[in-house]
């Protein structure tokens, strides 16, 4: 994955646990890498070994940090540093939604290398839809949990969020149901 992933990992920790804690979970990964360039591709081994580290460096289980990651993708990385696109993504937690399977092609223009995730959506209500996430990465279903918690905070909405149906359960990729 594109180095700003793992920087955005590194970020996480700093901002919240301190630079002595960042320095114990870079030692525990075995990942000999300080700075992150945000362009440049980095092995997913890498991104993996960092937030299994942090899960037990700070004694968390990794579905803890996955989330609190992709709450903080959102929130710093997304709105700090990409903010214009991620208001073109919508105007409401749902439009937001409904547009997620187009949001990894404008990224694209930027990150031309990316293996995005895919995003597809269904059962579009006025009060929830389905979430539908492909990957061929594994195990990352609780980041994406947090991602969408991330969103539902950027609109300042109240969500339920359910995990369907998951590649853990036998199913061919994950289901949320986002619920406001
Ligand atoms: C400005 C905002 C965003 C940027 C710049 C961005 C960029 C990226 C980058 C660089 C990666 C790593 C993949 C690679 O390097 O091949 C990634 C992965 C990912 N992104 Fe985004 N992204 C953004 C917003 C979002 C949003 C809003 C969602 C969903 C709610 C999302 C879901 C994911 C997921 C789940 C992955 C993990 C890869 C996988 O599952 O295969 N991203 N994104």
């Amino acid at each position: 994955m594109y180095g700003i992933v793992n920087k955005a990992v590194k970020g996480l920790i700093l901002e919240n646990y301190g630079e002595s804690t960042w320095e114990k979970v870079k030692d525990h990964s075995g990942v000999d890498i300080d700075v992150f360039l945000s362009n440049e591709p980095y092995d997913d081994a890498i991104t993996y070994k960092l937030a299994i580290s942090a899960s037990e460096v700070l004694g968390t289980p990794l579905s803890d940090v996955l989330n609190a990651f992709g709450e903080y993708w959102i929130l710093r990385t997304g709105m700090e540093n990409y903010g214009s696109l991620m208001e073109a993504g919508g105007d409401s937690l749902r439009e937001f939604l409904v547009n997620l399977p187009n949001f990894h092609s404008r990224v694209m223009l930027m990150f031309p290398n990316l293996e995005p995730p895919e995003f597809r959506v269904s059962d579009i209500e006025s009060d929830s839809v389905h979430v539908h996430y492909y990957s061929h990465r594994p195990a990352l279903a609780e980041f994406v949990r947090g991602l969408l918690h991330g969103l539902a905070k950027m609109f300042k909405t109240e969500v339920e969020i359910k995990l369907l149906e998951s590649r853990e359960d036998g199913h061919e990729h994950e289901v949320f149901k986002v619920s406001w």
